[in-house]
């Protein structure tokens, strides 16, 4: 009897060893923190103690993120309180005639116009002027480098550069011709923007490079490293600088057998000319692949007028008398100046009825 208690006791005191052994084993100092491809790039850096900027003032009324999609892909919006709607930003333009919503790149730190082409290939984008809204509130300065160069001196134009609001309501006013837009709406195109911030997946981190974040996060150290790490990985700016136009030349024997260039050329006036042009859906300018287009345009640079395509696509063209539609240059990384060779190798043996594409 004596021994059976005796036993007893020695078992629970043991069960209950092992309970709280364990127990401390099993329960984790902290949650760990891991990354995934959905996390938004602002969430992340904020756990590394960035702080975020290009965020929305919330003590303005009436803002959305859907009211600032509807503006930039309708032009307009439901008004602040809710009741009908505004009135229409631009006669002339959407915002997205000239600007993406998505990704541009597989790289974002390798943003060459044509790993830009390929991709808009790939993907079935537009391929346009105005750089992608994706990931806009990442980059620090707008309007960067040749604009400030060549535009810098006028006031909105200087401001913008570090002023992600002025971008919205300079590109409102002088890109789109349309009327300013009024805070709420400027602060709902940036609660839309907000939603199309970075996220992990696009940065293509390694799983070392993962880790690393990660392991800065658990413990709370390295935090500016794993800031850089994150940082190399694209660019917070759009870099843009102007070229100068080129004289025609006629086409030699050698561009009449360039398959390679043609095509590359047709993507290029498929994604980026008949965007705006086709059906003169944002210029009474209409082009189509019809031969008497490619005419034209060969004759128009030729004639080596602001018609031509040298010109047209370094110098773009400009609203003259008062607000109109018109066209906005290509800066070099945008459109390099290979690509508008290849443009106009294109243009010329479509002009002369030599379709290398169909060979
Ligand atoms: C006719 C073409 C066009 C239209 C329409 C247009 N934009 Fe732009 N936008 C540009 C170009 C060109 C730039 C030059 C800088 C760049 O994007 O790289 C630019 C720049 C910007 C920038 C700064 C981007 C950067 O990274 O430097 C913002 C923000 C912007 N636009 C917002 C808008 C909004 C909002 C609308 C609609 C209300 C709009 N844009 C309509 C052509 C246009
Ligand atoms: C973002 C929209 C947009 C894109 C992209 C675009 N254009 Fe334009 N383009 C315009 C607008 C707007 C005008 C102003 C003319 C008008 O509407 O009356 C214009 C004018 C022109 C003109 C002069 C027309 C005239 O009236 O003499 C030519 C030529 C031209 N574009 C060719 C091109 C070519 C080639 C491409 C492709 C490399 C291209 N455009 C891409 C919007 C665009």
């Amino acid at each position: 009897m004596f021994g059976k208690v005796k036993i007893g006791t020695i078992l629970t005191s043991l069960a209950v060893l092992v309970l709280v052994a364990s127990f401390t084993v099993i329960q984790p100092q902290q949650e760990q923190f891991f990354l995934s491809d959905n996390d938004d790039l602002w969430t992340v850096y904020e756990k590394l103690g960035k702080i975020r900027f290009n965020t929305v003032d919330p003590s303005v009324k009436g803002v959305s993120a859907e009211k600032g999609r509807d503006i930039i892909f309708k032009g307009y919006s439901t008004k602040q309180d809710g009741k009908g709607r505004t009135a229409q930003q631009s006669p002339y333009f959407k915002c997205t005639a000239c600007h993406n919503t998505e990704k541009e790149f597989d790289d974002l730190s390798d943003i060459s116009a044509q790993n830009r082409l390929d991709y808009a290939e790939k993907h079935d984008l537009p391929f346009l002027q105005g750089s992608s809204f994706y990931g806009l509130v990442n980059r620090k300065t707008f309007y960067n480098d040749d604009y400030q160069k060549k535009y810098g001196h006028v006031p909105i134009i200087k401001a913008s550069n570090t002023d992600i609001r002025k971008a919205i309501q300079l590109c409102a006013t002088q890109c789109a011709q349309g009327r300013a837009l009024e805070d709420w709406e400027i602060e709902s195109v940036l609660a839309y923007y907000n939603t199309i911030g970075l996220k992990i997946k696009d940065l293509n981190l390694k799983p070392a490079e993962k880790k690393e974040v990660e392991t800065a996060v658990d413990n709370d150290k390295d935090l500016h490293q794993a800031v850089h790490l994150l940082e190399a990985k694209y660019l917070a700016t759009s870099p843009a600088h102007f070229a100068e136009h080129k004289t025609y030349s006629p086409i030699t024997e050698a561009e009449k057998k360039d398959t390679e260039s043609f095509k590359n050329g047709q993507l290029i006036y498929e994604r980026s000319c008949l965007h705006c042009h086709e059906a003169e859906r944002y210029s009474f300018f209409a082009l189509d692949k019809s031969k008497f287009s490619f005419v034209n345009l060969l004759n128009r640079t030729k004639a080596n007028k602001d018609g031509s395509i040298y010109k047209i696509v370094r110098h773009g063209t400009w609203p003259l008398a008062g607000k109109k539609a018109y066209m906005p240059l290509y800066p070099i990384e945008k459109m390099s100046e290979d690509q508008l060779d290849d443009l106009k190798i294109y243009i010329e043996n479509m002009a002369i009825g030599n379709n290398l594409a169909v060979q």
